[in-house]
């Protein structure tokens, strides 16, 4: 199990709620992605550059497809992996919004979108996510929210308003390798992804379902 863990690749997550042989059943059952996703994900392995993966990413383009969304704001691309599927479900007249704080992982992004020819699907914004989201004047069809976790709570006080009826609120790591269920969490992480999750759940505004794959994806149905 060790040398399983250290060899895994990064985006694995080495999940805790289908551990071992299951979740390996899990990843195998994916279809093999192209070379532009598959050299991000060794690159992210390489590098410990925290993406979604393939198994999560698949679930994130499944639900921009059911809804037949067209615009998606992300908060926090990093390389711009999710992007790229978010990019590959909204189609030639959809839209994304990258963003991300670090001026790196914009340059390395812009490339890995031209090469996966999704570039002009993409607005890319350096800076900080939830800034620019305050500024948005429309709504969205998609909000998806992966940046530190301590700003989870003030992320869902923003998107309401800026996420068309219907839209999804999505969000990555709301189980934060099983911390949230710990008795007596003193982390601040943790302490802001619970506070986040109750308040989703708590809130008349969406619909939500925590649903446990790699680290906890929480997916809010705007009402
Ligand atoms: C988990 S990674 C994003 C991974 C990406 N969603 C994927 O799966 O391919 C989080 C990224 O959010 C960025 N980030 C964190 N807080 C941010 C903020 N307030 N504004 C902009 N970027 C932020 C970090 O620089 C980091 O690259």
């Amino acid at each position: 199990m060790t040398n399983k863990k250290q060899s895994a690749p990064s985006w694995r997550h080495y999940n805790f709620t289908t551990a071992g042989p299951v979740d390996d059943y899990l990843y195998s059952m994916l279809p093999k992605r192209d070379a532009v996703l598959t050299e991000m994900e060794d690159y992210a392995t390489e590098h410990r550059v925290p993406i979604v993966g393939p198994a999560v990413a698949s679930v994130l383009q499944q639900l921009a497809r059911m809804i037949s969304a067209r615009t998606v704001f992300e908060l926090g691309s990093a390389i711009g992996y999710s992007t790229i599927w978010w990019a590959q479900a909204v189609g030639e007249q959809g839209r994304v919004v990258y963003t991300d704080g670090d001026r790196k992982n914009a340059e390395r992004a812009r490339g890995y979108f031209a090469r996966a020819g999704v570039s002009d699907r993409i607005a890319i914004h350096t800076g900080d996510a939830l800034e620019f989201l305050s500024e948005q004047k429309h709504e969205y069809d998609i909000i998806f929210n992966d940046v530190d976790k301590e700003d989870y709570p003030r992320v869902l006080r923003l998107v309401e308003p800026r996420l068309r009826k219907g839209g999804l609120f999505i969000t990555d790591n709301v189980l934060w390798s099983g911390r949230v269920a710990e008795k007596n969490p003193t982390d601040a992480s943790t302490k802001a992804i619970l506070e986040f999750n109750r308040k989703l759940y708590d809130s008349k505004d969406f619909y939500t379902t925590l649903l446990p794959i790699r680290d906890g994806l929480a997916v809010a149905l705007k009402k």
